[in-house]
């Protein structure tokens, strides 16, 4: 049998090197006289492995990484095609802990297919939600993804069922199904890693919303920096097309659904549903005033479902194996598992999918195996650039909605950052009075003023200038912000801040002169 070989086409991947393996691969297998099938697929997102390679084997897949141009003479001599030994040899991929640990349902297949194959995604289970689906009512789809416990994963975690209800019960001539793909947050990148790993994954889950509100037109609105992401995408789309899962008849049925790509331009606010939907409408991305909500008026006045990537790539296995099925992983009223991203200065960088419930210690010490420079962990950040640090006193804290709320915290789209000892937190509260002032729309004062002032204030605390006023002002300034902004980009500036502050106060007593002088 022709041997196959495995090599993810994922831009994490590529960024390490994977298309260069994938040249000497040819190479090599030219001088040597031999043929095999390269294969590419996602990334299992193991990052510190890339670019990771398999090949088939009589007793599954053997994974060899991270592999650089340079070694692959080595590991044909070492007959990799067979499963050879070799010093990268990282035996059956599913067996390595970082992986056996996981429970992968929203990313089960990422990393193992063919992304653009529509046939590798139904023989792993493709499909099987939407033609459930099919079979059942608008109103019973609702039901099952109510049942399931699903929380929107793009930050706020609203119940992807209840937001399903008001567009279904919404009467109007034309619904809209929008996936937000603008994935902004710091340390994040489960949505480019199932976009570009098993995009129809994305696409069935959007098509099952649409049945179950009656939306006909979707849109992924996709950051600019996702050209790959883009380029999968708009073939993954187009096979679907042409195979009849989109469509006037959605797989036979009498349903239609069609959707396309949008690219922003670049703009964190526009990840914000109603910013989004203004730079969807082709406006510049303003944050608009809730109520109308976008379940009622959103995309062109109409009533429209926003989700999140990992939201609306959760539902086929929903309708697959039922509601029941996925609300019994997990705890409290966080159900289901969570694609943790692990990332910033950390050792085992990458995407960990699991049931709510586990420690932030547990993530960042047992799992990440702490930080790549090996100075010890200061602070970790969950939840974007505007969410707090928290320090390892904190680190018994469950990954679960309600336990992060209870300390101030929130987890967001689930991406972690991880900070050593040398973080300076003063410049780190800094950091996100500057990043709200670049990013701020610009519609009410709390951000688009006190964002700069919050600057000045925290230069002149560096700077030794009346520091105990400056603290004061700087947490009246927070309050202002927290309370007063209209969305969230103003409104949690305050919390990296606050948190600094709290957590970290040696960080901001006043230098003494002769050391502030040097
Ligand atoms: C400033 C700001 C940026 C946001 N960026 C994103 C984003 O990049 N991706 C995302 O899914 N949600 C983002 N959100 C949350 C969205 O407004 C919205 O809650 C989400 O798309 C709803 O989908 P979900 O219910 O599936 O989470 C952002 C919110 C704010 C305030
Ligand atoms: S808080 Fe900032 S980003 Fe949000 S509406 Fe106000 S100015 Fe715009």
């Amino acid at each position: 049998m022709r041997p196959i070989v495995y090599i993810p086409r994922d831009s994490g991947a590529l960024a390490l090197g994977a298309e260069k393996v994938v040249r000497a691969l040819e190479k090599e297998l030219e001088a040597r006289g031999l043929d095999a099938c390269i294969v590419r697929t996602g990334s299992r997102g193991l990052y510190w492995l890339e670019p990771m390679v398999e090949v088939e084997t009589d007793d599954g897949r053997v994974a060899y990484g991270p592999v650089a141009p340079s070694d692959v003479a080595a590991l044909f001599d070492a007959g990799f095609l067979k499963g050879g030994a070799h010093p990268l040899s990282l035996g059956k991929p599913e067996e390595i802990p970082y992986l056996k640990r996981q429970t992968r349902l929203t990313f089960a297949r990422c990393g193992i297919i063919d992304p653009v194959s529509l046939a590798d995604y139904e023989a792993h289970g493709g499909l099987r939600g939407l033609r459930n689906a099919l079979a059942m009512t608008p109103l019973e789809i609702v039901e099952e993804v109510t049942e399931s416990g699903l929380r929107g994963r793009g930050g706020a975690g609203f119940p992807t069922g209840i937001k399903w209800k008001t567009v279904h019960d919404t009467p109007a001539d034309q619904k809209y199904i929008v996936c937000n793909a603008d994935e902004g947050d710091s340390g994040t990148f489960a949505d480019r890693m199932i976009m570009e790993g098993d995009p129809f994954v994305l696409i069935e889950g959007m098509t099952i919303a649409g049945i179950a509100t009656g939306a006909t037109r979707g849109y992924i609105y996709l950051r600019s920096e996702y050209p790959h992401a883009h380029q999968i995408l708009n073939e993954a789309i187009s096979v679907a097309r042409q195979s009849g899962v989109l469509g006037p008849s959605v797989l036979g049925s009498q349903y239609a659904f069609d959707m396309e790509v949008r690219v922003g331009a670049g703009a964190y606010v526009c990840g914000e549903e109603t910013a989004l939907l203004d730079s969807l409408e082709g406006k510049r991305g303003m944050v608009r005033a809730k109520p109308p909500l976008p379940a009622h008026e959103g995309l062109f006045g109409k009533p429209t479902v926003i989700n999140n990537v990992i939201s609306l790539a959760s539902t086929p296995i929903i309708l697959d194996k039922g509601g029941p099925f996925y609300r019994d992983f997990g705890m409290g009223r966080s159900r289901g598992t969570i694609p943790i991203q692990i990332a910033g200065n950390v050792k085992h960088g990458g995407l960990f999918e699991t049931a709510f419930g586990l420690t932030l210690g547990e993530i960042v010490d047992d799992i990440g195996g702490g930080t790549a420079t090996g100075r010890p962990v200061r602070a970790v950040q969950v939840g974007g650039p505007l969410a707090p640090y928290f320090p390892r006193a904190l680190f018994d804290t469950p990954f679960d909605y309600e336990a992060f709320a209870a300390k101030d915290g929130l987890i967001g789209h689930a991406g972690i950052v991880v900070f050593d000892d040398t973080v300076d937190m003063l410049k780190q509260a800094r950091f996100a009075m500057e990043f709200c002032a670049v990013e701020s729309c610009g519609k009410c004062t709390p951000c688009r003023i006190g964002s700069t002032r919050g600057m000045e204030v925290l230069d002149r605390l560096r700077n030794n200038v009346k520091p105990e006023r400056q603290l004061e002002i700087v947490t009246d300034l927070c309050n202002t912000m927290k309370f007063g902004s209209l969305c969230a980009l103003g409104g949690f500036a305050p919390y990296p801040v606050i948190s600094a502050l709290t957590h970290f106060p040696e960080d901001f007593r006043p230098t003494p002169v002769r050391e502030a002088a040097e």
